[in-house]
């Protein structure tokens, strides 16, 4: 069977990742060590061992309990480092990185260091690896619209930093329409508009995120399939949806990879990709995310060369990039 090589060999674009999900338990252990954070852990395993999710809530609690780690312009820089590295060795050839500010500024952690440091590492992966590399500033939706404000205005002097917003953290009982007069003044910005919508939430949050916020695609939005018209439009306008297989196992939202709807969605003509999520801590990068979703479903080459083509026809890279990557 040559679908694994495949999969792993052939250029692609993540479009769905969180930078804070991509600290490794031994990463963790080291900025605790050199920042003189105490951890609850008494080592790497009993930490790993703490990874045992049931739904998207018992890992959000634990995710933030990591990041507590970041201090420093530096340690952005390095997280973003050891992520950039990483993927340029599975042969992706353009990042899209959302980052919680929120979660750094709650703890005196300033918006200057976070993005510095962050904005700092994409611009060497690229001369290093040749990777591009473009950040998302991602709103908490567990947190009040005034402090998404406040989080936009901090962020602006940066502006040049970052491409777009998203919204991610909690999801049911924080609909898109929380959010609407704040991804108003984001699209007066010029900024790029994506959301979370549909991971555990109902599609009605999907429509919501797409007429309420003007996302240009969906994070997650699996929950689609329960509603024929909101897959007609999703069909019909080519919204991207940026799926994340072993994130939707480990958290539960199919019983089973086996039942994952990625083949129903591209069968359907829908824009889906595949992408990791929070790789430290749902079992994978994104080339491990192909591998296990093709196991799983008995999708085909024909797939895997629809995924790739996807995954650059969503991105928010300029065409020129884009012809080069085809
Ligand atoms: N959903 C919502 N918020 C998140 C996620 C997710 O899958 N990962 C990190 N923050
Ligand atoms: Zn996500």
């Amino acid at each position: 069977d040559r679908l694994p090589a495949l999969l792993a060999a052939m250029p692609k674009a993540e479009l769905h990742m969180h930078i804070e999900g991509s600290l490794e338990p031994e990463m963790i252990f080291a900025l605790a060590a050199r920042n003189g954070v105490a951890l609850p852990y008494a080592s790497v395993d009993e930490l790993r061992r703490a990874y045992a999710f049931s739904d998207l809530q018992s890992f959000l609690d634990i995710y933030y309990q990591g990041a507590s780690v970041l201090l420093k312009e530096e340690d952005f820089y390095d997280m973003a480092q050891a992520y950039l590295s990483r993927v340029a060795a599975e042969n992706i050839v353009h990042a899209e990185i959302f980052f919680d500010p929120q979660t750094h500024t709650a703890r005196g952690v300033s918006m200057e260091t976070v993005i510095r440091g962050l904005s700092r590492a994409c611009a060497d992966a690229r001369a290093r690896h040749g990777i591009s590399a473009a950040l998302i500033l991602c709103f908490l939706r567990h947190l009040s619209e005034e402090e998404a404000f406040e989080t936009l205005e901090a962020a602006l002097p940066f502006r040049e930093h970052f491409i777009g917003v998203g919204l991610d953290s909690s999801e049911v009982g924080h609909p898109p329409s929380k959010f609407a007069r704040v991804f108003a003044r984001c699209r007066e910005l010029g900024l790029h508009i994506v959301a979370h919508a549909g991971e555990e939430g109902p599609p009605d949050y999907i429509w919501q995120a797409l007429d309420l916020l003007g996302a240009e695609r969906i994070d997650h939005g699996v929950q689609a399939v329960h509603d024929a018209a909101l897959m007609a439009r999703l069909a019909a306008e080519r919204v991207p949806l940026t799926v994340c297989p072993l994130s939707n196992q480990k958290l539960r939202v199919f019983p089973d990879l086996a039942n994952h709807n990625l083949k129903s969605l591209l069968d359907a003509g829908l824009c889906a990709t595949v992408n990791s999520d929070d790789p430290a801590y749902f079992g994978g990068y994104v080339n491990d995310n192909f591998r296990a979703v093709f196991a799983a479903t008995g999708m085909t080459a024909r797939h895997a060369w629809q995924l790739a083509l996807n995954s650059f026809e969503a991105s928010f890279a300029p065409a020129a990039d884009q012809a080069r990557w085809r």
